[in-house]
């Protein structure tokens, strides 16, 4: 049994050929950018952009959009040839088994766990955040915090986020009930969603102080974000001068992959691919729209929020809620605005999570249909056709790291399983050139291999920057995955070569 097998591409478009027995085909192309929007504008904008620009951008960190979004525009190139000529359930992880093989296919597939579930986890505990402003704070600290995040007022420190866990099973009920409903609640939340970015934008707008924006790029002689902390509270500074990837560009690269989480999502499209209504000509109009109409708004609210707020805030009084907090602080007048937006950010947030699980339960359901996961993640609830047990247990999962392990973490490695995958699915688009040229393909990426190579130098750079300790545990989760493809996958998989 080759490692390198490969489903063929015959048989999978049987499978997509399969509708009777699938999925149901119910979203059009409004509803898909709408699952895509809903999936992209979430805790990246909210909560990650605020952490970019306090500790390692600064203003410059709308430069950090725009390195996060070249990358997404060349690898959302390649995933929208793949996603309407494969137009099947479980995006990078089904196009790389027709194209790389199976052992690709399984650390892709593992990969996308980190995208999926720990990008619902993190936003989940945004959710939990953003609740607290808007009860002022009301629910103790240890109860809305992790064991391993900062120490709370008074010394107290966290046990579990009661909130985050919430929110998981509310929205793990929605999805088990049905794609279609949960489309439909998605577009009503996106609609409120994108209007409130635009409020901020446009009464922000009027309260960008220029001094905020001077200098543009953090200085090398900076104080640190320990320093910044310690000054705050009124004690000794201590020792240390910023790293590399802390100030000017260095920081922008690194505040790129802190704020590249806020563009995750796009991709999701692709796992809805079994029910869009004609995939080919959905795909890519999901996938690339949403992701232009996200960059534009990010640019726009990153300028306000850095202009508004200074960046140094963002790492001590601003560090939580940090829309909320720039509205309430630096706005005058405009309180109602900081519970609306925060009303409506909850709600944001909700329909992320409800596309993160969706795009993993989704990933499952491929993966246990070839075999490489237990059946379980395939069964489908006999009325709703939701693959309702593997929801279930993916609550379990994610709702563990969201009461445990705190934001910053999951997002990082939220963004590490994400890159890793757009950097396989770029190389997987040249591969497939090669290897099956014949293939209909309804839409061609441009300029290969240009934009493939592009896709990955930018996305490569990016997995690079992302926090240290984040990639030694990143690579302990792929190497626990592959224990798990050669105990237990291997041999049950239902492909061979061919
Ligand atoms: N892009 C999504 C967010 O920002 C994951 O929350």
């Amino acid at each position: 049994m080759s490692l390198f097998r490969k489903k063929s591409l015959a048989a999978l478009m049987k499978q997509v050929g399969d509708k009777e027995s699938g999925l149901k085909r119910t979203l059009g192309p409004g509803s898909l950018i709408a699952l895509g929007i809903g999936a992209i504008i979430g805790a990246g904008l909210f909560v990650r952009t605020a952490d970019a620009a306090g500790t390692v951008a600064g203003p410059a960190v709308i430069m950090s959009f725009v390195v996060a979004a070249i990358g997404c525009l060349f690898a959302g190139l390649c995933y929208a040839e793949f996603a309407a000529m494969i137009p099947i359930s479980g995006s990078a992880y089904a196009y790389a088994y027709v194209t790389m093989g199976e052992l690709v296919a399984w650390v892709i597939g593992w990969a996308l766990v980190l995208e999926y579930a720990l990008g619902a986890a993190t936003v989940s505990i945004a959710w939990s955040e953003y609740l607290n402003k808007l009860l002022d704070g009301s629910i103790p600290y240890q109860w809305c915090h992790s064991p391993w995040d900062d120490v709370g007022p008074g010394g107290v420190t966290g046990l579990c986020n009661v909130p985050a866990v919430f929110i998981l099973a509310l929205l793990t009920a929605i999805l088990i009930k049905g794609t279609k409903e949960s489309a439909f609640v998605n577009s009503i939340i996106v609609f409120v969603k994108v209007g409130i970015v635009l409020i901020f934008i446009a009464v922000g707008w009027q309260y960008v102080n220029p001094a905020n924006h001077t200098p543009y790029f953090i200085p090398a002689d900076a104080l640190t974000t320990a320093q910044i902390k310690a000054k705050a509270l009124g004690e000794a500074l201590p020792e240390g001068t910023r790293g590399f990837l802390e100030w000017g560009w260095g920081g922008v690269l690194r505040g790129a992959s802190i704020v590249f989480f806020a563009f995750i999502g796009f991709d999701a499209v692709s796992t809805a691919a079994q029910e869009a209504k004609k995939p080919e000509r959905d795909m890519p109009i999901g996938i690339l729209g949403s992701l232009a109409i996200c960059t534009v708004l990010y640019i726009l609210f990153g300028h306000v929020l850095t202009g508004v707020t200074n960046w140094q805030t963002f790492v001590t009084t601003g560090k939580e809620a940090s829309v909320a907090y720039a509205i309430q602080n630096h706005m005058p007048g405009y309180g109602w605005l900081a519970t609306a937006v925060t009303v409506a950010i909850l709600a944001g947030f909700s329909s992320v999570i409800l596309v993160m699980l969706l795009g993993q339960s989704r990933v499952f359901y491929s993966m246990a249909n070839d075999g490489l996961l237990p059946k379980i993640f395939s069964d489908l609830h006999p009325r709703f056709r939701t693959p309702h047990k593997s929801n279930m247990l993916l609550f379990v999962l994610v709702g563990l790291f969201a009461a445990f392990v705190p934001g910053k973490v999951a997002g990082d490695l939220t963004s590490f399983g994400t890159l890793l995958a757009f950097v396989l699915v770029s190389a997987g688009i040249w591969i497939m050139r090669k290897t099956n040229p014949e293939t209909r393909r309804p839409f061609r990426t441009p300029l290969v291999p240009l934009v493939p190579l592009l896709g990955i130098l930018v996305c490569g750079l990016m997995l690079v920057a992302i926090d240290g300790h984040t990639q030694l545990v990143a690579v302990g989760w792929m190497a626990f995955g592959l224990l798990i493809y050669f105990g237990y996958s291997r041999s049950h998989s239902k492909h061979q070569a061919g």
